[in-house]
C-alpha cells in the first residue's frame, strides 16, 4: 500500500524498544520520519500479532464497540478496502464465508484474497464502479456501506481539497443508491470544513449524522469518520 496512507503494515524488527532509523542515503526526511512512527506503533505491532492487514483495523473495530455496526448476515461495501483490515473485520463479525460472501470490497490496488469477501481491483471514480459493485452484489441491497478512502495527496493545497471532497460525496451518492432502509454509511473525512454540504444532504437522507475519532486515528492526523445511520431508504422502487 501506498507509504503515505500510514495504515499498511510494514517490515520490523522484532524490539520492544523504540526504534530509531537514521536518514539512509537517498531516503528524505518525510520517509524516515513515517518509518521511524511506523516501527514504534503500538497498533501496527497489535495488527501484525492479532493477523490483520493493517492497523486501520483497530479504527473500525473500535467504531464497532461503540456504534454496534456490525450485525450477523448483513451485506456490506467496503470502499477503498486496501490492504484489508476492515474487510477481515467485517467478515468475521458478520459470518461471511467464500461459500456465501456477504461483503464486496473495491480498491484500485491488488489485494490477497480475504475470506468471505468479493475483491473488485478498480478505481472507484471510474464512471462503471458503481455498476461493477451492484453486480458484485448479486442483487442484494447494502445495510452497511464503509469507505476509508482517502484520495492520494498531490501537494497543491486547493487540488487535495477538491479531490478529498469529491471522492467522500461519490461515496455518499453510492451508500444512498444501494442501502437498505434503516442502513448505515460510514465515512473517513478530513476535519477543516471540507463537508458542510456532504453533512447537509446526509441529514435530508439519514436519521442521524455524528462525527468519531477513533483512538487507533492518529491524533495528529486530520482523518475523522462520519457516521450517517438510520437510512430513510428511497421510497418505493
Ligand atoms: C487507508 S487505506 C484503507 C485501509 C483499509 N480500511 C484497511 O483496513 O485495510 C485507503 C485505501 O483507499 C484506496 N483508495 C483511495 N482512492 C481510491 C479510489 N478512487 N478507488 C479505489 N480505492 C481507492 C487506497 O488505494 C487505499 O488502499
Amino acid at each position: 500500500m501506498a507509504k503515505g496512507t500510514g495504515e499498511g503494515i510494514g517490515r520490523r524488527t522484532d524490539r520492544d524498544l523504540k526504534v530509531r532509523v537514521k536518514t539512509a542515503k537517498g531516503r528524505k526526511v518525510g520517509s524516515t520520519l513515517w518509518l521511524q512512527r511506523q516501527l514504534n506503533d503500538p497498533y501496527v505491532a497489535k495488527a501484525r500479532a492479532e493477523g490483520y492487514r493493517s492497523r486501520a483495523a483497530y479504527k473500525i473495530l473500535e467504531l464497532d464497540e461503540r456504534y454496534k455496526l456490525f450485525k450477523r448476515g448483513q451485506h456490506i461495501v467496503d470502499l477503498g478496502a486496501a490492504p484489508g483490515g476492515w474487510s477481515q473485520v467485517a467478515a468475521a463479525r458478520i459470518g461471511s464465508t467464500d461459500e456465501n460472501p456477504l461483503i464486496v470490497g473495491i480498491d484500485y490496488l491488488e489485494m490477497d484474497h480475504i475470506p468471505g469477501v468479493i475483491l473488485l481491483q478498480k478505481d472507484f471514480n471510474d464512471e462503471d464502479a458503481p455498476a461493477a459493485l451492484v453486480a458484485a452484489m448479486g442483487g442484494h441491497k447494502a445495510d452497511l456501506v464503509l469507505s476509508d478512502m482517502a484520495a492520494p495527496t498531490t501537494g497543491h493545497r486547493a487540488t487535495d481539497h477538491i479531490r478529498i471532497i469529491q471522492l467522500v460525496e461519490l461515496a455518499a451518492d453510492f451508500a444512498i443508491r444501494v442501502l437498505n432502509p434503516g442502513g448505515t454509511f460510514v465515512a473517513k473525512v478530513f476535519q477543516g470544513g471540507t463537508e458542510h454540504e456532504l453533512l447537509g444532504m446526509l441529514k435530508q437522507h439519514f436519521n442521524t449524522t455524528l462525527h468519531a475519532k477513533p483512538k487507533a486515528s492518529r491524533a495528529d492526523s486530520a482523518e475523522t469518520y462520519l457516521l450517517a445511520r438510520g437510512f430513510k431508504g428511497n421510497g418505493p422502487e
